[in-house]
């Protein structure tokens, strides 16, 4: 069996912090599929991951774009790392059709993140992160409505990172991350949750 580590986040910007944490282990070639429904907070953690590798800002739900690249920024705090490749795979059916957005281009040089990328992309890499994001049991109710907007119509109230002041009240999420291949092979997850390194990651 592939590891698997388990957090509990109670606001989008604790699934950041983890986020954050992975983000700052990863390098170019790495490939992370992020399933979960609607609003369960792919964005939000894509963002976490974001300021983790020192990416350029702005990771948003990619309406109707579905390749979003934001480079490494030289002058971050991470200069030289990888560029963050970001797919919104939500429309597209099969694998063929991600083929044709041809992601092994840039897989090699930089971190790749498909959001609703489970059975889609796995051919891509033999190595991988799986990540899952759930809502706890109990929270459900109150957020569907509100969070469902916030991808996949054309509504824009979703686009700005660490946001605590607009409308998505935080809530209970389960993050959940399946190590595959021999990429993975003895490198421990289990202290994402941690608060220790790098505070300068987050303006
Ligand atoms: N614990 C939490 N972790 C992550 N997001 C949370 C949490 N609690 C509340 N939220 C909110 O849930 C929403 C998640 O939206 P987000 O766009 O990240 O979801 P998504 O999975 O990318 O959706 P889509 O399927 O539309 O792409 C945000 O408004 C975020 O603030
Ligand atoms: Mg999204």
């Amino acid at each position: 069996m592939s590891p698997l580590v388990e957090f509990s986040t109670s606001s989008a910007a604790e699934t950041q912090h983890i986020a954050h944490q992975l983000g700052a282990l990863l390098r170019a070639g790495d490939l992370l599929i992020l399933s979960g429904g609607l609003g369960a907070g792919k964005t939000t953690f894509t963002q976490g991951l974001g300021h983790g590798l020192g990416v350029r800002p702005g990771i948003i739900s990619p309406t109707f774009v579905l390749v979003r690249i934001h480079p490494n920024l030289a002058e971050g705090h991470n200069p030289g790392g990888p560029d963050l490749v970001h797919v919104d795979a939500y429309r597209l059916g099969s694998a063929a059709e991600i083929d044709d957005i041809d992601l092994e281009n840039t897989l090699d040089g930089a971190v790749t993140v498909v959001e609703w990328g489970a059975d889609r992309v796995e051919h891509l890499a033999e190595s991988r992160l799986e990540i899952e994001l759930v809502r706890a049991t109990g929270a459900d109710d109150h957020a569907s409505t509100q969070d469902t907007a916030a991808g996949h119509d054309t509504s824009n109230d979703f686009s700005h990172d660490f946001s605590e002041e607009e409308g998505g009240e935080d809530e209970a999420r389960i993050v959940r991350i399946r190590a595959v291949g021999p990429r993975w092979e003895g490198v421990d997850l289990s202290g994402l949750a941690e608060e220790n390194q790098r505070p300068s990651g987050v303006e």
